[in-house]
């Protein structure tokens, strides 16, 4: 059985590469992430075809954001695609929306809190209300959870304050922003290795470019799951 604790994301240009890069990976990986850069490239499609004709988990990364009305229609149609998790914006009028549309199928709504990418000058640019950014991503994390959001996305490092938050429990943490020991960091922040994010309370982590990046993707998935073992 694959330890579906590793989701890998396909940040390739199209399903082409998506499923050369899944072939090399073969059974040692269970679960996929497919994000918007792949939209056009055929990700739903090979989405699909990684679940319908492979059995993996996929996880749509979208991070939608609309008035309910439109959320709720978009996850609609999104749940025929039989995927495992999808990501809305963590504001709680679209986490309620995405659970009105994921309704009666087993996809997960994930909650953004604040993007890792953003520090607190992003976020007076975007006039978002004062406070350190790690007591405002709680605050949105829990508000997330009170509406419904089956887990939440956080930097590793946020991992534990939000897995000590009371609505935390029974919910999913993901983090990207997951990094092996010595491995580049690109443009990752706020990032921890594997087992540390796991050890703080991370459901899933996320790794793209250390896999992908690689020159034998198989191999560098195969550190970071004995990394997870250990
Ligand atoms: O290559 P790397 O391991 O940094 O990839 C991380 C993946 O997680 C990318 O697909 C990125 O879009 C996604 N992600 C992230 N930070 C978030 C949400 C998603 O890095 N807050």
């Amino acid at each position: 059985m694959t330890d579906d604790r590793l989701i890998v994301a396909l940040d390739v240009p199209d399903a082409l590469a998506g499923l050369k890069l899944t072939e090399q990976l073969g059974d040692a990986v269970g679960f996929y992430k497919i994000g918007l850069g792949m939209l056009t490239g055929g990700g739903l499609a090979l989405a699909n075809e990684l679940k319908t004709e492979q059995g993996k988990r996929i996880f749509l990364d979208m991070k939608l954001f609309d008035i309910g009305a439109t959320i709720e229609a978009a996850v609609r149609g999104l749940a025929q695609f039989d995927l495992d998790f999808l990501t809305v914006h963590g504001d709680p009028h679209v986490v309620r929306a995405a659970k009105e549309g994921a309704s009666g199928k087993p996809m997960k709504i994930l909650a953004v809190t604040i993007l890792t990418s953003l520090d607190r000058a992003d976020l007076d640019a975007g006039m978002i209300k004062q406070g350190d950014v790690p007591d405002l991503v709680a605050e949105r994390a829990g508000r997330a959870f009170d509406a419904g959001a089956d887990g939440v996305i956080a930097s590793p490092q946020e991992a534990a304050m939000i897995r000590a938050l009371p609505e935390a429990a029974g919910r999913l943490i993901v983090t990207p922003g997951v990094r092996p020991a010595g491995s580049a960091l690109g443009d990752q922040k706020r990032v921890a290795t594997p087992a540390q994010a796991i050890a703080d309370g991370a459901d899933h982590i996320v790794v793209g470019r250390p896999i992908w990046a690689a020159q034998d993707p198989l191999t560098a998935a195969e550190a970071i799951l004995a990394e997870l073992r250990g």
